[in-house]
């Protein structure tokens, strides 16, 4: 193999494999360095994908015990079988590893096994899983190493008992008890899929209100629709320790207004308090610029402070730490090395948490809107009003659309639905187009769906909706 190319690319994460994809389909010899087993990074190996899995394995679950019987269909003696749900996700896994692997045959993208550093802006040099080196010469160097979970001070994963999202996805037995510590995605997420599993789950959040970020309302709804569920919640509580004592974890955090102090003992607990940027020794020694945050500082190019030097994804200084986000600028960068106008738009990025039901979002909240001191309509309407979320007992939730007090531009889109991750693909078209509220709310909607209640939440800013 001859060791020249137009782009090397280090990670094979959502940023990085489809970078590699997009520069390869550009006409660029390509290579992708990956240190793992498998392609396709946290996302695919142990983040979006398997946790997707097991959050439907085990939405499918609860179903059958809570829900199957009043829908006439009577199943008996329903047994939890933990390892064949575990094998199923780690079949997911492997198809979409796979599937990553066929794509880089077919697109002759070359995946570098080892581990790679830069040497210096033409050089990547990887190192193998028998520490041999190999030198490749390349004209451009895209950086997408991705992130790790971050922990609190004086708290060490173990991966055992303190786990991260990486241990929670592989439990071999249901805890009794769970702690999660953050109620962000990552410990919203697995405290639905241990809670439907059996677990007793307590979730620990520093804020006085869960999933910061996203708007107050959906929260402060979320937050009910979840304590009704089961799930414990201690808001404004700070996680002073956590120390191990024989197999059993011992909890201590404090209220920051009481200053009350409480202890739980638990099985298992999961730290979920953000991710950090993976910044290998090398990149820093070259001089790339990091911020203060530990993220790599990039130019509206995706370019570092040295030139040819790019980054995209979890390590980069820009938008939220999401997988779509990794893509969208993968496939940006590719096209602006080859001199086209790729570009990403962060005020259209649309985020998810895929619980049940749903929460999704794109754009603005009104949090933000207050801040900005930008004049805004709100049009909500309820799933309660909405026939196909009525027929299939979804009624939870709610759409919120906020447009623009004198425009009518929709600004920012909030929601709880069971399918609000599929539904927030909608405003986010109609975003990025610059759509007005009564666009949406003059475009026809198939009934019954639970999109219809988009038309009427968008009928709302007008104060028209029909069913409500
Ligand atoms: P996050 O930033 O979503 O949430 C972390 C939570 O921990 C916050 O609510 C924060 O206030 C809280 N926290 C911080 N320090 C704390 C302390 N000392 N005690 C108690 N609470 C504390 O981070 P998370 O959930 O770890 O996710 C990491 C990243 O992965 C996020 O950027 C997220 O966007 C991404 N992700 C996205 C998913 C999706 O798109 N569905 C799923 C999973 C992760």
């Amino acid at each position: 193999m001859d060791n020249n190319f137009d782009v090397i690319i280090i990670g094979s994460g959502p940023g990085g494999y489809v970078c590699a994809i997009r520069c390869a389909q550009l006409g660029f010899k390509t290579a992708c360095v990956e240190m793992r087993k498998t392609l396709g990074g946290v996302c695919l190996n142990e983040g979006c994908i398997p946790s997707k899995s097991l959050l439907n394995s085990s939405e499918i679950f609860h179903k059958a015990q809570e829900e199957f019987n009043d829908l006439g269909i009577e199943v008996s003696n329903i047994k939890l079988n933990l390892s064949k749900m575990m094998n199923n996700k780690k079949k997911s896994v492997l198809t979409l590893t796979k599937g990553v692997e066929f794509l880089f045959k077919k697109n002759k993208i070359i995946h570098l096994k080892g581990k790679g550093s830069i040497l210096d802006r033409n050089t990547v040099i990887v190192t193998d899983d028998s520490g041999k080196k190999t030198s490749y010469k390349t004209k451009n160097i895209v950086i997408g190493t991705g992130s790790t979970p971050a922990s609190l001070p004086e708290i060490k994963i173990d991966e055992k008992i303190i786990v991260s999202s990486t241990g929670a996805l592989i439990f071999e037995e249901i805890p009794k008890k769970l702690i999660v510590i953050g109620g962000g995605y990552i410990g919203l997420e697995l405290s639905s899929v241990w809670k439907r599993l059996g677990s007793k789950v307590t979730v620990i959040e520093f804020l006085d209100h869960i999933i910061p970020g996203m708007d107050k309302d959906i929260s402060a709804e979320f937050l009910k629709i979840l304590n009704k569920q089961g799930i414990d919640f201690k808001l404004d509580s700070k996680v002073t320790r956590v120390s191990i004592v024989k197999d059993k974890a011992i909890v201590d955090f404090t209220n920051n207004k009481s200053k009350k102090r409480e202890r739980v003992e638990c099985d298992k607990v999961l730290v979920a308090v953000g991710r950090k940027s993976n910044i290998s020794a090398d990149i820093s020694k070259l001089g790339i610029k990091i911020d203060d945050q530990g993220k790599i500082k990039v130019n509206e190019k995706f370019e570092t402070s040295i030139k040819n030097i790019y980054a995209i994804g979890d390590v980069i200084d820009k938008g939220p730490m999401l997988a779509h986000k990794a893509e969208d600028e993968g496939i940006a960068v590719a096209e602006i090395i080859a001199g086209q106008a790729g570009h990403v738009n962060y005020d259209v990025m649309p985020a998810v948490i895929y619980t049940s039901p749903e929460v999704a979002m794109v754009g603005k909240t009104e949090e933000q809107l207050k801040k900005e001191k930008i004049r805004y309509k709100v049009g909500k309407f309820p799933f309660i009003a909405n026939s196909r979320a009525k027929v299939n007992s979804e009624t939870e939730g709610f759409v919120k659309i906020i447009a623009d007090e004198k425009t009518d531009k929709v600004l920012g889109v909030s929601m709880i639905s069971a399918v609000a991750g599929t539904m927030i693909a909608e405003l986010a078209l109609a975003m990025e187009f610059g759509a007005s509220a009564e666009d949406i709310a003059r475009t026809c909607h198939a009934h019954p769906t639970h999109s219809e209640a988009v038309k009427e939440a968008a009928m709302a800013v007008d104060k028209r909706p029909i069913h409500f």
